[in-house]
């Protein structure tokens, strides 16, 4: 079977020309969104060495973790379907269990893609990176590969730094979404000294700064956490304006969990005039499109204004 990750050649994503402000600063954004229609933007690229490793290993499952609208488990499903391996995803919230109605988009879709949806509590879901649970898992699926949270492991961090190229060496600033640091570890390892990584968080912690410490030794980065809108599910009217008027004016559409709010704190930050005269900044489109019909549904709910999709 040919699968979408063995390939001879790294796959470079395009640079698309976004904006220029003031100051002639330039913004271009690389489309890591358009790798696969299915396992696309950093959940490609943090996939690709664990899934070759498990075939190499000879595992019969993929076995992960992730939230009701987790771009995660909606990536490992797809990749597990597309790579013919099965896939086991412990989902966070065990009222979920008997309530397939009120499933979410991405929960539907990891099912169709035929996932094993196991549903922990909350509170066993916080204790899934301790030894005791995972020692536990290894032996019940003595055949999976664990994969954990999000993603991040050094088999990700090492696909991340596959998402800049030599000739990105001519940006000044790579700017990316921070969830649990993983795609930023790799962005990092993969700069010029030159250049500056600026990381924007997607969620209220104050520990993302020491996570990426440990996944990296270059100092050539910092995480803004002014552009998180309260954490991950949160939204507001002037976020999802911002990311329609984004997708009228280049085409692009953006996700409202991580790369609309990292290019709303760009846009912000280059009005404020916060990078230097002449500064060329390439944002990263670490994908996540599947998480705007759960967002629209909630928004709907609400009577909020909703993403739009289609021009
Ligand atoms: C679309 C998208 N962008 C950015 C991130 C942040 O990546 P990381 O968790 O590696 O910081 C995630 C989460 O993995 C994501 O799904």
């Amino acid at each position: 079977m040919n699968s979408i990750f063995q390939t001879s050649e790294v796959i470079v994503s395009e640079n698309q020309f976004v904006a220029e402000f003031s100051n002639s600063v330039t913004l271009y954004i690389k489309r890591e969104d358009l790798l696969h229609s299915e396992v696309s933007g950093n959940k490609f690229r943090k996939l690709k060495y664990s899934l070759l490793k498990a075939s190499e290993l000879k595992k019969d499952y993929l076995l992960t973790f992730g939230g009701a609208h987790s771009n995660h488990i909606a990536a490992t499903a797809a990749a597990g379907k597309l790579e013919g391996i099965s896939t086991i995803g412990f989902i966070r919230g065990d009222e979920l269990e008997f309530k397939k109605e009120k499933w979410s988009p991405t929960l539907k879709y990891a099912d169709s893609c035929g996932m094993k949806l196991t549903f922990i509590s909350r509170e066993a879901y916080r204790d899934k990176d301790s030894e005791a649970f995972l020692n536990q898992l290894e032996s019940q699926f003595p055949d999976a590969m664990i994969i954990p949270e999000g993603g991040t492991s050094e088999l990700a961090i090492k696909g991340c730094e596959e998402i800049l190229s030599e000739t990105d060496g001519e940006y000044d600033y790579i700017c990316s979404s921070v969830g649990t640091g993983g795609t930023m570890a790799g962005l990092v390892n993969a700069s010029l000294s030159h250049q500056n990584i600026l990381g924007f968080s997607a969620l209220k912690s104050e520990h993302l700064s020491e996570e990426i410490m440990r996944m990296t030794t270059n100092t050539n980065w910092s995480i803004n956490t002014d552009y998180h809108f309260g954490g991950y599910a949160k939204t507001s009217a002037e976020l999802i304006e911002f990311m329609n008027d984004f997708f009228r004016k280049t085409g692009i559409k953006l996700d409202p969990v991580y790369t609309g709010k990292l290019l709303f704190g760009i846009f912000d930050l280059a009005q404020k005039d916060y990078f230097p005269k002449g500064s060329k900044i390439l944002a990263i489109h670490t994908g996540g499109l599947q998480g705007i019909e759960g967002m629209n549904e909630r928004l709907r709910k609400i009577a909020q204004p909703q993403i739009i999709t289609e021009l």
